[in-house]
């Protein structure tokens, strides 16, 4: 079997608990199966005397089957590629912000240098049969690096976030350049059916592709494949770590703490995509609505701060700060908050036993490639007695979580009506419900992703 090289902007510590999609799932995959992960080390070298400071040399880390290769960026480079054409431009635009899109040139020049360095440090690294899988939107020009050095391994790209349709793709400045791009990887991988319509919209209207069957499109005098591979979790690690003592004093505290309340339950980073003040928006609709929560339903909001050097995220923070705010001095009690709101990452082994806690799980991105919080409340939920999933159909998990109950995050009264529903459900349906959605995440696990992107890419005609 070909040994794998997993290239992304970040690598974690897996021995450490991680926030975000990517690097929890990667770090179950790369752990079972042994491979090399090559990224950006989440340092920044500072400019000394006002010069950049010199080009760093690859760190390699050890850690269980997966040896972890990082490199350090220098301040400029990190501030135009990370913070700037990652964040500033690529993110809003895939979640369809153009509104805070900052489209600064300098950031391009920077994006594409971080490209050619990550190029250069891990082409020395390649053996000829490896199959290289890269991914996210910090690294879609990487193949085409790689290929003008001489590379001619398979290499595999997935998208974590959206693809956008052709006509917010094209307010990029480069966007044809980024889509050309594309066609330098074998296989390009997108989380559901309509990114991948959205690309195929795209490449035939803008670069005439020709389609060619099998999911195969040529276009810039290259041939790629195409395809959907919703990303799934790994559910029995998930249960483990629900039966292990933190988990379990976790669901006992927070049951105990609850017993005559409905806890309502949002997990997210802070970011401006996961539809958090449309969220606290329906939360406060249903305390209008539906009287009979006041003093019974409580919202346990967990934000983790995430790129707080990007300016969209310190806006977002204040909202919520004042939104939530607002709602505890016009609803609370001397013995009763509407909404805990903590501004904080929690420990992944203590994750399951709060979901399990939880009679209901507000997921209502505005946009979200797929959106991991979703699985992971079905899977850690009691099958005797399971709490219900409110899921914004704007989740890329939408497409395959049909029995959650679906809301339109930007419709606030929709959304409350969805929440008293799910709060007011019949065990039976609530039951069958969660069986159907149970079995999908079953069915699409984690094991089945890999598998299922790493057998298109060895399996990709060249
Ligand atoms: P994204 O990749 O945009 O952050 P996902 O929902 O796909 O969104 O993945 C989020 C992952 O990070 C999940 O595994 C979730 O458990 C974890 N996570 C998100 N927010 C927090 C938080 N505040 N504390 C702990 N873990 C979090
Ligand atoms: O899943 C989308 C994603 O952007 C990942 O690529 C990333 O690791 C995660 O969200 C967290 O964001 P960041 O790496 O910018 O902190």
């Amino acid at each position: 079997m070909s040994r794998l090289v997993v290239v992304s902007n970040r690598t974690a510590d897996l021995r450490k608990p991680a926030a975000g999609g990517l690097a929890v799932a990667l770090g179950e995959s790369l752990q079972q199966r042994g491979g090399v992960w090559f990224g950006w080390s989440g340092k920044i070298l500072e400019d000394v005397d006002g010069q950049p400071a010199p080009e760093g040399k690859v760190n390699f880390q050890r850690a269980g089957k997966v040896t972890l290769a990082t490199v350090d960026l220098g301040r400029a480079d990190y501030d135009a590629y990370y913070a700037g054409y990652s964040n500033d431009v690529l993110w809003p635009v895939f979640h369809y912000r153009l509104d805070l899109a900052n489209f600064d040139t300098r950031f391009a020049a920077g994006y594409r240098r971080v490209n050619q360095l990550f190029a250069r440090k891990l082409l020395p690294m390649l053996k000829p049969d490896d199959l290289i899988w890269v991914h996210d939107y910090h690294l879609i020009p990487l193949a085409a690096e790689l290929r003008a050095l001489g590379c001619t391994n398979r290499i595999g790209f997935f998208l974590h976030v959206p693809m956008p349709p052709p006509l917010i793709m094209a307010a990029i400045p480069e966007h044809e350049w980024l889509m050309r791009s594309l066609f330098a990887f074998d296989v390009v991988g997108f989380q559901s059916r309509a990114d991948l319509l959205h690309f195929s919209h795209y490449v035939e209207s803008e670069a005439g592709a020709e389609v060619l069957g099998d999911g195969r499109f040529r276009a810039y005098g290259r041939t790629t494949h195409a395809g959907a591979f919703p990303i799934g979790m790994d559910v029995d690690d998930f249960l483990r770590l629900a039966e292990a003592k933190e988990g379990r004093e976790m669901f006992e505290r927070m049951r105990d703490e609850y017993s005559r309340r409905q806890l309502l339950l949002g997990v997210d980073r802070l970011d401006y995509s996961k539809g958090l003040p449309q969220r606290i928006h329906a939360f406060r609709e249903l305390l209008a609505q539906y009287p009979e929560n006041r003093n019974r339903a409580t919202l346990i909001q967990i934000a983790s701060p995430s790129r707080e050097d990007v300016e969209a995220y310190g806006d977002i923070r204040r909202q919520m700060d004042s939104l939530c705010g607002a709602i505890n001095g016009d609803y609370g009690e001397l013995d009763w908050m509407p909404i805990r709101y903590i501004h904080r990452n929690i420990a992944r082994k203590r994750l399951p036993g709060l979901y399990r806690a939880s009679r209901v799980a507000l997921v209502t991105p505005l946009r979200d490639g797929m959106n991991l919080v979703a699985k992971e409340f079905i899977a850690a939920q009691d099958p005797a007695d399971p709490g219900m999933l409110v899921l914004s159909r704007f989740a890329g998990a939408a497409e395959q979580l049909k029995d959650a109950l679906l809301v339109n995050p930007y419709d606030t009264q929709g959304t409350a009506q969805a929440i008293q529903r799910a709060l007011t459900m019949p065990l039976e349906e609530r039951r069958n419900r969660h069986a159907n959605l149970l079995r999908s995440i079953r069915e699409q696990n984690i094991h089945w992703w890999t598998r299922s992107f790493l057998d298109a890419l060895a399996g990709a005609q060249k």
